[in-house]
């Protein structure tokens, strides 16, 4: 039998509000209207920490994400507060990665060291195009040249090892056109680049009116195979779905996330996963010497959430686990290892084993060296091929697809 065995832990701080909300986005983010209410997030946020940091006394944070939302409408002064919250009632590791999103369309001169001085050592940075146009469309606040603002000044606070954000298959967009983005972006000298299709999000102004000219499917394929080549010509590995890396530079907050690590989700609409062992249940939750994986979820909405930081438990169901792992792990470009699966689950590899050699079979997934991995075919078809998880364990604890309140 396989037991629990608590992973690396991250924390992830959301901070809601933008600008003006992009028309294809679906984060949990919100319109700035009037006064930004600094002070009473911050102390939502700070009562938030408090409040979940005992779940996970005595381990080390190995990275914080400051997610959007857009952080950088924060001023540096409560970032360094929230940070020196975060320290206060957790353990930083000594190497931490903490990164910033910022959006360029809100970064003033100079702003960018009193950040790195808060204690932020990576940035993420939404370029998205460099197409003045494309930007139009997509809603964004910022030029070209604000990017590449912002980019200057992040190599002048010695912030150098930042993300540029860029997404393709976007309206208008021919291989030549994201190849011209793609090139933009790799000028700015950046460490990491995140290249996102361009989806139709449920909910959003562009999935309720389509903006025009949107390219096949086809044309996406090639985009991605060419801009792929060429960041990998550039030094750029790419090891995620939509991440491409130099060496040693990947984001070791998002590689927890894609190998079923654990996070304290701190924000409105924050989700969390943390992972308890056998003898280590808290409060109100019900004993199992297997231990439990808890998903905890705060309000969306920023005022109930002021009004209320306490996060909603969820005990992930043994049966539920297979799929939740290989969600994220196959994801990844090298896949991972059979000891990960069963220390991160809990549970044995022969649970999954009959649907990963259906998989094998159909080449959709292979083996390489000691790691299981999505083949080139299976990216392709990544959610289809995730679909063989849903349904092959037995259902140990309630209802499949069901979490169980604690
Ligand atoms: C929270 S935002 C990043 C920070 C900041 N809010 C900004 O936009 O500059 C995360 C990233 O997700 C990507 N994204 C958001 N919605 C998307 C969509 N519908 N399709 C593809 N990528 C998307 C964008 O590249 C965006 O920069
Ligand atoms: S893409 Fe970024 S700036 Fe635009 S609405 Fe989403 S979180 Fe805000």
């Amino acid at each position: 039998m396989s037991r629990l065995v608590p992973p690396p832990l991250s924390l992830y701080l959301h901070f809601p509000w933008c600008v003006r909300k992009c028309p294809y986005c679906d984060f949990n983010s919100y319109t700035l209207n009037g006064q930004l209410q600094e002070a009473a997030y911050l102390e939502a946020l700070e009562r938030d920490l408090e409040t979940q940091a005992p779940e996970v006394a005595g381990r080390e944070v190995i990275s914080v994400f400051m997610g959007g939302g857009t952080p950088s409408l924060f001023p540096p002064s409560a970032i360094d507060r929230v940070l020196a919250a975060a320290r206060r009632h957790l353990t930083f590791a000594s190497d931490v990665e903490v990164t910033m999103e910022a959006n360029p369309g809100t970064i003033e001169r100079g702003r960018f060291a009193e950040y790195r001085a808060a204690g932020v050592n990576r940035v993420s940075l939404g370029a998205q195009s460099f197409d003045t146009r494309t930007l139009q469309v997509l809603g964004r606040i910022h030029s070209p040249d604000e990017t590449r603002r912002a980019a200057e000044e992040l190599h002048a606070a010695g912030l150098t090892n930042f993300n540029l954000d860029l997404m393709y298959a976007l309206p208008g967009q021919d291989v030549a056109a994201a190849m011209a983005d793609v090139e933009s972006a790799l000028a700015l000298k950046p460490t990491h680049l995140s290249h996102y299709q361009l989806t139709l999000e449920p909910g959003t102004v562009f999935a309720a009116q389509p903006p025009a000219d949107l390219p096949t499917d086809d044309t996406a394929a090639e985009i991605l195979a060419v801009c792929g080549a060429r960041l990998a010509e550039a030094g750029f590995g790419q090891y995620e779905v939509s991440a491409y890396a130099q060496p040693g530079r990947q984001c070791r907050h998002n590689l927890n996330y894609w190998t079923f690590g654990d996070y304290l989700g701190v924000g409105a609409g924050a989700h969390g996963k943390i992972t308890r062992v056998g003898d280590d249940l808290g409060a109100g939750a019900r004993s199992d010497p297997r231990g439990a994986i808890i998903r905890t979820t705060q309000s969306r909405d920023p005022r109930r959430y002021m009004a209320a930081p306490t996060a909603t438990r969820t005990s992930v169901p043994e049966a539920q686990r297979p799929f939740e792992f290989m969600l994220n792990a196959l994801r990844l470009i090298d896949g991972f290892e059979i000891a990960t699966f069963e220390q991160r689950t809990g549970l044995p590899w022969e649970t999954v084993v009959r649907e990963v050699e259906k998989l094998l079979t159909r080449k959709l997934l292979e083996v390489q060296g000691p790691r299981l991995r999505t083949t080139m075919v299976g990216m392709r078809f990544l959610n289809n091929l995730l679909l063989s998880f849903l349904e092959e364990t037995p259902q140990t604890t309630g209802a499949f697809g069901l979490s169980t309140a604690i």
